[in-house]
Order: structure tokens, then C-alpha cells, then sequence
């Protein structure tokens, strides 16, 4: 009991969750304190968070979960930098190397992007572990080294302070464990916590749908779109979000000195169009935001700076002030190459009709390119390059795909399970969309 308020008993929290019931501010925040602290014990926040799944959450409720969550730590204070500070973050996917040319695009186009990324986590990759496929370059920046990377350039890019939503990194690895992480309010508030805490203006979400995703449909894709979007608007960012195609990798790259190689070539003019594409809506999605003018103009200087290698100047300008070696992002073909090098054959005559990203992202961890845990070692040079994609014809025993690993006793399981991952079919399949839709404060606009 305190000034007469009885304290919350987590027994009651979650028996009233577990029953439909909506938690209070003070509930919710001493909950999240209570895992901070440990004072909780492991087994009744397990127990709160599966309730939470089951029942769901009130925006009300997502919305003090997300700022609780925030302030359980330190919040970054970006004032002092000029300009419109920007962050676009995706849910998660596979082959997906946006960040690598919307950060320097949009830098290079005069917006400040001083961003905090991930690391991968079993089938999905993470910016930070591509970045650091780069010769030298370092993610672990002092806050100091970060300010300076960003005056410099417009631009730095490193790691997650274990100090930012120190809440969500215990809550996520229990839901981890649990269960639980496929929930629409838990990931709205795991994501926008860290984005708040990030301190950014702008935040441009690129929520993934498909196979390769947490979300498989468009209608929840949206749904978490939404919840997001409002958490971000009612803190007072600009916040928007894009939902794109996850039923299949992104580009034809999936591993992390791979992709770095095709974000290159899409900053030098080239590599492939869905990349390209993906990558100048998000740029000029962000331009919009920062009122750079109308979506048109907003189009148009996006790919200008694109086109004109200003871009890629920016990346070389990043990576050598935080100590890599331009050398190879000028000449990808420098980058480090697997010693196992073997191509997949196409097991039938016909069409790529199913490209099961998962389990393409799977078969990039069996090669040593993405990690089962946190503390898992990564193959810089292991992964995937695809030949074929969605739609496309083949004919039996021509290469649709090349695995490069260093692990020899892989290799046969990480065919198999790529074979496993392709449907083929006798007729060429419906064309998919790249992006489905723009959710805005209060509106969805669909494409
Ligand atoms: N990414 C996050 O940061 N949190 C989630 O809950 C899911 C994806």
C-alpha cells in the first residue's frame, strides 16, 4: 500500500487479463517494472504475456505498454542534430537489404538518419550482421562516436544499446521461449518501444506479409500496421507504414556480404527491380514525411539521388567513417567468398509457382548465415543466390539457386530443405504485389 493505492498483485493482473479485462496504466506499469527488476518471478510474467495472447489488447492498453516499455531504460535525445531526424524499420523478412540503400539514399538527399538496427534472429536477417560483413566497419559506436559519424555524414548506423527498452529485450526473449511473440499488441509495443526510445522524428514501418513474415496475411499485416501507427502518432512522431511482399526474399541475394553486394549494385544503378523499387518507395515515403514536398517530387528526388551515385557516395562515406573499408563496397567482388560453392537444379520442367521465404531463410541459417540463438556466430560470406524467382520458367537440371556455406556437413540437408521450399507448377502463376498498401494516422491506402 502506498499514499492508500494497494499495490497491484500480479496473480490479480493476470487473472483479470486471462478473463478479457483491461489493465491500467498502473497495472501495466508495474508490470513491466516488476520484469525489469526481477521482482517478478519468471512464471507469472510468463503467464501475463500468455493471457495478453489470448485476449489481446486494448489500443488504450498497447499504448501505455509501449510507452512503459520505453521508459524502462535511457531515451536518445537527438535534438542536438540538424535537420528532420528519420528511422524506417521492418518487422522482418528475408533477403531484405532496404536498409543498406534507403540510410544513405535519403542521407544523401538531406534528411539526418541516425539509426539503431538489429541483429537477425533465426530465419530473418538483421542490418547489423550485414553492416559488419563489411571489412573493419563497427556497430559498436560510443554515443559520442555516433553523434560525430552522424554531424559528419548524415548518417551512422550501429547496434541496439542494451540501455534502450531494456523491457522488451527481457519480455521478447520470454516470448521467445514461450510462444508468445506472435501477437499483434506484443510486437506493436516490442517494436514502437524501441523506436520511441530511438528518438527519432519520422518513423516509417515496413510491415512484411507473406510466408516469410510474422504476419501471413494482409488483414493482420494492417492490423499491426495500424496499432503501430497510432502508438507512434499519439507520441507525437510522424508515423507511417508500408506492408510488402514477404512470400518471398527480397531480391535474389540472402546471406550478408551477399546482400551487401546487391544493395551495392542497386546503389551503382542496377541489381534487382524489386529491391530497387522496395527501396525508392521507402526513400521517398520518407521525404514525404519530412515535407520534402508531394509524393510525386518526393519520387522524383529519390531517385535522382539514386541514379546519380550520390547515394553509394554516402554509403562509402559511413562505412569509412566507422572504420571499414570502402575498398569492397566499391568492388563487391573483393568480399571474402564462401570455400563450398553448389548450385541446386531444378528437380522438374515448369514454374516457380511457391518460394516458401521461411523456409529459404532456414536454409540460409543450416548454411551459416543467420543464427538459432543471440549468441551464435555468423558465416559473413554463407547464404543464397537466387537464380529463379516467383513466376519463373525452368527447365529440369538447369541452376535455380547457388548455396555458398563453409560447412561441408550441411550442405545436402540445405539443398534438400531448399528443394523443399519451391513449389512447381504446369502453368505460370498470378503476378504478386510488391506493395499492398500505405496505412497513414487515419487512413489505409490500398495498391
Ligand atoms: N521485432 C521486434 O523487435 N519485436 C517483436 O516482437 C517482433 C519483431
Amino acid at each position: 500500500m502506498q499514499n492508500g493505492v494497494r499495490t497491484p498483485r500480479m496473480y490479480d493482473l493476470i487473472t483479470k487479463k486471462k478473463r478479457g479485462g483491461e489493465l491500467t496504466k498502473e497495472e501495466l506499469r508495474y508490470f513491466v517494472k516488476g520484469c525489469v527488476t526481477d521482482d517478478i518471478p519468471k512464471e507469472q510474467q510468463a503467464a501475463l504475456l500468455m493471457a495478453i495472447w489470448f485476449q489481446g489488447m486494448t489500443d488504450a492498453e498497447t499504448a501505455e505498454l509501449t510507452v512503459a516499455m520505453t521508459e524502462s531504460g535511457e531515451t536518445m535525445d537527438l535534438s542536438s542534430l540538424p535537420g528532420v531526424k528519420v528511422d524506417k524499420h521492418s518487422t522482418g523478412g528475408v533477403g531484405d537489404k532496404t536498409t543498406l540503400i534507403v540510410a544513405p539514399l535519403t542521407a544523401a538527399a538531406g534528411l539526418t538518419v541516425a539509426k539503431m538496427s538489429g541483429r537477425g534472429l533465426g530465419h530473418t536477417g538483421g542490418t547489423i550482421d550485414k553492416l559488419e560483413s563489411i571489412p573493419g566497419f563497427s556497430t559498436s559506436l560510443t554515443m559520442d562516436e555516433f553523434f560525430d559519424g552522424v554531424r559528419q555524414n548524415g548518417l551512422a548506423l550501429m547496434g541496439q544499446t542494451g540501455e534502450l527498452a531494456p523491457a522488451d529485450k527481457k519480455l521478447y526473449a520470454l516470448r521467445d521461449v514461450i510462444a508468445a511473440v506472435d501477437s499483434i499488441p506484443l510486437i506493436a509495443s516490442s517494436i514502437m518501444s524501441k523506436k520511441l526510445a530511438a528518438g527519432t522524428d519520422v518513423i516509417l514501418l515496413d510491415v512484411k506479409v507473406g510466408s516469410g513474415a510474422f504476419m501471413k496475411t494482409t488483414e493482420d499485416a494492417e492490423k499491426l500496421a495500424r496499432a503501430m501507427v497510432n502508438i507512434g502518432e499519439h507520441a507525437g512522431k510522424r508515423t507511417e507504414a508500408l506492408i510488402t511482399d514477404m512470400n518471398q526474399p527480397l531480391g535474389l541475394a540472402v546471406g550478408n556480404s551477399l546482400e551487401v553486394a546487391e544493395a551495392v549494385e542497386v546503389l551503382h544503378g542496377n541489381g534487382p527491380e524489386d529491391v530497387r523499387e522496395e527501396s525508392l518507395m521507402l526513400s521517398a515515403e520518407l521525404l514525404y514525411l519530412s515535407g520534402r514536398g508531394d509524393r510525386g517530387e518526393c519520387r522524383s528526388i529519390a531517385e535522382e539521388t539514386l541514379n546519380s551515385g550520390k547515394a553509394l557516395e554516402k554509403l562509402c562515406a559511413m562505412v569509412t567513417t566507422q572504420g571499414g573499408d570502402d575498398y569492397v563496397i566499391r568492388n563487391p567482388s573483393m568480399f571474402l567468398q564462401a570455400p563450398i560453392v553448389q548450385e541446386v537444379l531444378a528437380p522438374a520442367d515448369g514454374y516457380i509457382v511457391g518460394m516458401d521465404a521461411e523456409s529459404i531463410g532456414e536454409t540460409s541459417v543450416m548454411l551459416g548465415a543467420g543464427r538459432e540463438t543471440l549468441d551464435d556466430a555468423i558465416d559473413p560470406a554463407a547464404g543464397i543466390l537466387l537464380k529463379k524467382k516467383y513466376g519463373a520458367p525452368m527447365k529440369k537440371g538447369e541452376p535455380i539457386a547457388v548455396l555458398f556455406t563453409s560447412r561441408e556437413a550441411a550442405i545436402d540437408g540445405a539443398e534438400k530443405r531448399f528443394l523443399e521450399a519451391i513449389s512447381v507448377g504446369k502453368e505460370p502463376p498470378a503476378p504478386r504485389k510488391l506493395i499492398y498498401a500505405r496505412v497513414e494516422k487515419d487512413k489505409v491506402v490500398r495498391y
